[in-house]
């Protein structure tokens, strides 16, 4: 039987999660065989938790692939529906991402056991998912909505919530964000650009990920 969670469940596991690493790679893979050397080419450079985003057709091949990756913690990212969590969690994910939250989402998530990383973009949806437990949050699209500022302001009123902002961020800008006390780590997809996965340059990743610890750890 499935072990529902809830949301301090989730938020604890969320918070372990941005321990673990300053930034989580924000994937979106397009080719099944770049997968596992992917996946593994940004675990060896240090960054353990993936995010597979659900905007391709081989996403949940992806995510099966990378589950088996030894060190690597996947998650499905982009979830919408009640569906796209039991698919998640059919293919190997073991946490999910949302860019906002409904009340639908949410209760997939709970029943089926995924803790959920729900993004906000204002004071009162960070408020909204607070009242249901989840006390870290993606904050999505952090750039466009009002960056490390609009982020640092959200602290001195809502202490109790830590978010990962993920949309727009990049090595130039994570520490800002990193440097909030609000902010546990980040998401980002500048750690594996599109060109580089196209070329199976797995060294190249592995680089970037290496830096991006190096930077920011
Ligand atoms: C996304 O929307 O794909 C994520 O938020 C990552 O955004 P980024 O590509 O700007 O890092």
């Amino acid at each position: 039987m499935t072990k529902t969670i809830t949301g301090p469940d989730a938020s604890k596991r969320n918070l372990e999660l941005c321990q673990m690493a300053p930034v989580i790679p924000v994937l979106v893979v397009n080719d099944i065989n770049a997968s596992a050397g992917l996946g593994a080419a940004l675990v060896r450079g240090g960054l353990p938790v993936l995010e597979v985003t659900l905007r391709t057709s081989c996403a949940l091949d992806a995510i099966a692939e990378m589950a088996k990756i030894k060190g690597g913690i996947v998650g499905a990212g982009t979830l919408i529906t009640a569906k796209d969590v039991e698919n998640a969690v059919a293919a190997g994910a073991t946490f999910g991402v949302s860019p906002g939250a409904t009340a639908a989402l949410i209760d997939a998530c709970e029943a089926n056991g995924l803790p959920l990383l729900a993004g906000a973009t204002s004071a009162s949806e960070a408020m909204a998912l607070m009242e249901r437990g989840y006390t870290v949050q993606k904050f999505f699209p952090a750039q466009a909505a009002g960056g490390a500022s609009f982020l640092k302001s959200l602290a001195s009123p809502l202490p109790q919530i830590t978010f990962c902002p993920t949309g727009g961020v990049s090595l130039a800008n994570a520490a800002e964000y990193l440097a909030s006390p609000n902010v546990k780590c980040v998401g980002g997809s500048w750690v594996a650009p599109s060109d580089a996965v196209k070329a199976h340059d797995w060294d190249a990743i592995e680089t970037l990920a290496r830096d991006a610890v190096t930077a920011l750890g």
